[in-house]
């Protein structure tokens, strides 16, 4: 549905977009993660036929962005990082705004205004000022805004920057809502847990260039396979524990003195059923015994050597 091949974008000396590769199949979910100054939001508005790109190539809903914009207008919709709601109309105002602007009949524009601001939980203040809305709110608007047109193709910039954990949650069960009725979703996102919890896919970008590409447990197995975790019972046994994992796993664990939580890196998922066989043979009582993958923050820090 989306496909962006060795796109590039400068600004003047600045490049703000190297090398930028993305393949989005129909009813799926792609984040594109990355610190401040990646590109994200150059290779949305692209995307988005907001900007035009310097190389490359961009087809969205099978439209050619530079030869066709119109028709890819016709099929996306987008939430920008900023909100972009007009803060002196009401709710139900802006909503129908856009619906009129799309061409919807005035009564059209304004039965679809009340349905997304039901669906959003907006309907008690569909009338008031959207200055009087809390920032969760007007990110819901703004969401809300985008889908008037029941785009094919969502953008989502950066959604949930700014919004608290409840928030948050609500807009990942609105996404994934969207997903279900076959909206394909590209989202950008600082936040490693979003890209983890939404996307079927996920493109690590940084400094204008793809560094990663995969899902989040291929990203996770490619740095530094899985941590191998055991506690025992009883803190007398961590010394016999530390030794049966560093005969195993060939790796001295590391030891915590309070909790007695030994952690060594392992590359064979397979070492797991030995430390448990190994630990019943000398009659240790694990309390707990765990494969772990890397979080998506370790991931990044080794990718792109900068934690977000
Ligand atoms: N209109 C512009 N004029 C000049 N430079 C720009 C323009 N837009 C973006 N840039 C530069 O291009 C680079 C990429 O910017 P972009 O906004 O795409 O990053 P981002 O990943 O969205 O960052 P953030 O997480 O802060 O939103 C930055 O160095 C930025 O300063
Ligand atoms: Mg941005």
């Amino acid at each position: 549905m989306i496909l962006a091949e060795n796109v590039v974008k400068n600004f003047g000396k600045t490049v703000a977009l190297r090398s930028f590769d993305l393949s989005v199949p129909a009813g799926s979910v792609a984040a594109v993660l990355g610190p401040n100054g990646a590109g994200k939001t150059t290779a949305v508005r692209i995307l988005a036929t907001l900007l035009r790109p310097d190389g490359g190539c961009a087809v969205v809903g099978g439209h050619d962005v530079v030869r066709d914009p119109a028709a890819v207008r016709r099929v996306i919709g987008l939430t920008g990082q900023y909100a972009s709601v007009d803060a002196d109309l009401s709710g139900v105002e802006n909503l129908v705004l856009v619906g009129r602007l799309l061409g919807l009949s005035r009564a059209a524009a304004k039965a679809r205004a009340v349905e997304l601001l039901k669906r959003f939980g907006l309907t008690d203040s569909a009338n008031r000022p959207s200055t009087t809305y809390s920032g969760g709110m007007r990110r819901r608007l703004d969401l809300a805004a985008s889908l008037v047109g029941r785009p094919r193709v969502l953008y989502l910039d950066e959604p949930t920057t700014g919004l608290d954990p409840h928030a948050r949650r609500e807009l990942w069960a609105e996404v994934r809502h969207l997903v279900a009725d076959g909206v394909t979703v590209l989202l950008t996102t600082q936040y490693l847990e979003e890209a983890d919890q939404l996307a079927d896919r996920i493109t690590v970008l940084d400094g204008g260039s793809v560094v990663a590409e995969g899902t989040a447990d291929e990203l996770k197995r490619r740095t530094g396979g899985h941590t191998l975790q055991v506690r025992t019972t009883s803190l007398a046994d961590t010394d016999t524990a530390a030794q049966i994992v560093r005969r195993i796993t060939r790796s001295t664990p590391l030891q915590d003195s309070d909790t007695g939580l030994l952690t060594a890196p392992v590359s064979d998922p397979a070492v797991l059923t030995a430390v448990i066989r190994e630990l019943d043979r000398a009659g240790v009582t694990a309390a707990e015994v765990a494969l772990r993958l890397p979080s998506l923050d370790e991931v990044f820090l080794t990718l792109t050597g900068t934690s977000v």
